[in-house]
């Protein structure tokens, strides 16, 4: 392999472990040794790297011996369990799961809003909630046309967000359903079952926890972290967080609520059009407008429906569709390494724990 760094992802066999592979090799990212860790029942199995065969290994904590950056996307209880021996172990841990980022000493980063966080100093960066980065990097180009006051957003959240098993949950439910709608004899058995409801031509609010105030996990995880990654405290925000039977890439309904009087549509698309990490799609004739089919496999986040909204003197509305897998996910981590890289953060000097 070339020069570079030793790289671990922990998680390597899920759904955004498999995007890192993909990641790295398109963006040609510096990696010298690449370990690919998972949990005990992967152990033996293999995944391609460049060509070069990798053998899954067992997630454990002597396992960050020489890596300099470890890519987290296992879920929080690994996260909690293994990050401090990683970074004990001198590595630069980039987290996908919620374990950290909430705490106030980890930089919570979305390149694009914040990227300024990334400062050579720490050893841990978290990567926000998929829904929320997708909607942030929509949001925040709009600060400059005034003060944000208020967002309400409704999302259209994919299987993939749920990980491999809730995409092939969706896959194969579809199939048995057609298969019953055609009369035709149910095919073998459907494999386990993650989700709480019907999937397949079905949709539900988000299968996540409900609090003491009627909000789902995810919604607010979506408020907590945006308020953080903006470094708005107050900002007002509302979420309807809904599962749809989409395979990948999710969607949301924005309305975006000004301090005085709304910008003009014009001022929206242009610094829309402007904002890093956004590719507006919004063409009225064809009545096209962002889709997840489209969104899937883009890094950019697609922004479309752009308008007033006639209601409130002070709100526009759009919607937009994000791939949470890249976006979302691993290709937010991997864009915060590559700043870490670019800042020439010192290795091995400081301790997380
Ligand atoms: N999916 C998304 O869009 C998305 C977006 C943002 C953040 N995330 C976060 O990323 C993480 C992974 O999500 P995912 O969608 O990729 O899930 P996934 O497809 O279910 O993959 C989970 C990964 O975690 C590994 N794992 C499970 N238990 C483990 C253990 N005890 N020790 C070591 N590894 C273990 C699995 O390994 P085995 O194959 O060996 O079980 C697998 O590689 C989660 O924290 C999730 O919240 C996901």
């Amino acid at each position: 392999m070339a020069i570079g760094f030793n790289v671990a992802i922990v998680g390597a066999t899920g759904a955004v472990g498999n995007e890192f592979l993909r990641l790295f090799e398109e963006r040609n990212f510096p990696i010298a040794s690449l370990r690919l860790l998972a949990s005990a029942r992967s152990v033996g199995q293999t995944a391609t790297y460049k060509g070069e065969t990798l053998t899954i290994q067992e997630a454990k904590p002597d396992s960050f011996e020489g890596i300099d950056f470890a890519f987290f996307s296992a879920g929080a209880s690994r996260s909690r369990n293994l990050v401090p021996a990683a970074v004990e172990a001198g590595a630069i841990v980039i987290d996908n799961s919620s374990a950290f980022r909430m705490d106030p000493r980890v930089p919570l980063v979305v390149p694009e809003v914040n990227g300024n966080l990334v400062d050579g100093i720490s050893r841990v960066y978290a990567v926000p909630n998929c829904t929320a980065i997708i909607l942030l990097v929509a949001v925040n180009p709009l600060r400059e046309l005034g003060e944000i006051e208020r967002l309400v957003v409704s999302t259209y959240q994919s299987a993939s967000g749920g990980g491999a098993k809730v995409m092939n949950e969706l896959i194969e439910e579809t199939a048995h359903e057609i298969g019953a709608l055609r009369g035709l004899p149910a095919e073998g058995a459907k494999s386990e079952k993650v989700l709480p409801h019907p999937y397949a031509f079905n949709l539900f609010s988000h299968n996540t926890p409900v609090n003491e105030f009627g909000y789902n996990e995810e919604e607010w995880k979506v408020i907590e972290e945006s308020r953080k990654i903006l470094d708005l405290p107050e900002l007002r925000i509302n979420v309807t967080c809904v599962r749809v039977p989409v395979l990948r890439a999710h969607s949301e309904s924005v309305t975006i609520e000004f301090a005085g009087e709304a910008p003009s549509e014009e001022q929206v698309r242009e610094a829309l059009s402007r904002a890093p990490g956004v590719r507006i799609v919004d063409d009225r004739e064809s009545n096209t407008f962002p889709m997840p089919i489209l969104a899937s496999g883009q890094g950019d986040v697609l922004v479309g429906r752009i308008r007033k909204d006639l209601s409130h003197p002070s709100a526009i509305s759009m919607f937009i569709a994000g791939d949470q897998l890249l976006k979302g996910a691993a290709l937010n981590a991997v864009q915060i390494a590559e700043m870490v890289i670019n800042v020439g953060q010192p290795y091995r000097d400081e301790q997380f724990v």
